[in-house]
């Protein structure tokens, strides 16, 4: 039997986290897959609070974290940067120009610092609309900005090196990884996770996504009807029945 190497790589906040005894069902559903599949964590947090939940969560070690909305890639446990991902568009960060843009011109109200990175500028910006995301995304345009914006749970507004994402973080591991885009499972729950479910992988939207994802749709999109983790066994439980079998590649080296 062809037996080829799965990734499963899931949002923590409103998807694999948000209800407790969820949590400890996906930790044993994870322990009964054999051999067990590559996983990545990817999160609009930072890097030290995602592994805090990890911890306290006790979730399933991952392989790799993709921390700040895919502008970082590291590996876990050790937490070696991989930078051969952030090498691809750092020079072409311009923090400066998005600063006296989006703080200064138009004044958004900025996130707290810990939500800061080097490569990820975060705001808080209620109710936005897609006419309003469009005007910002001219003025960009008009100012040779290139940057993504990401707008998530009516709320949040992350603006990132342009091409960077999630979605993009997850084809740069698989790639590395050799993992065919088929053996690719996703999960979220919001507007940060749409670009994962836009790379062409088999996706699993939780019952309780935010409208932004829940309205995603497609050959690959499974919306699942329960809530949290278990809408992300649920998804996988669907599409693992729709592939072949799950097995493990090689361990990432730290
Ligand atoms: C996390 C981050 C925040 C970001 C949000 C959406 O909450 O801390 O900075 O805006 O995810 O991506
Ligand atoms: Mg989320």
């Amino acid at each position: 039997m062809n037996r080829l190497p799965w990734l499963v790589a899931s949002d923590l906040d409103g998807t694999l986290l948000g209800d407790a005894s969820a949590v400890e069902r996906f930790r044993s559903w994870w322990r009964s897959l054999h051999p067990a599949p590559r996983l990545v964590y990817a999160s609009g947090r930072y890097y030290a609070s995602i592994v805090a939940s990890v911890q306290e969560w006790k979730l399933p070690s991952p392989d790799a974290v993709v921390a700040n909305v895919g502008s970082e890639v590291r590996l876990y446990p050790c937490g070696r940067p991989l930078e051969e991902w952030s090498h691809r568009w750092r020079t072409r960060w311009q923090l400066d120009e998005v600063r006296s843009l989006l703080d200064r011109e138009l004044g958004l109200n900025l996130q707290p610092p810990q939500c800061q990175s080097d490569f990820k500028r975060s705001y808080t910006v209620y109710d936005a609309d897609e006419g309003w995301l469009a005007q910002v995304r001219d003025r960009l345009r008009e100012k040779r900005i290139a940057a993504e914006l990401v707008y998530s749970s009516g709320r949040d507004l992350d603006v990132l090196p342009m091409g960077v994402s999630k979605g993009t973080a997850i084809e740069f591991l698989a790639q590395s990884w050799q993992i065919p885009k088929t053996h690719v499972l996703v999960a979220g729950d919001s507007g940060n996770d749409l670009s994962m479910f836009q790379q062409g992988y088999r996706g699993v939207v939780v019952a309780n996504a935010q409208m932004e994802l829940a309205d995603a749709s497609g050959p690959h999109i499974y919306h699942a009807r329960r809530q949290f983790a278990d809408g992300v066994i649920e998804g996988f439980e669907y599409w693992i029945k729709h592939q072949t079998s799950v097995s493990r590649v090689s361990q990432a080296k730290c």
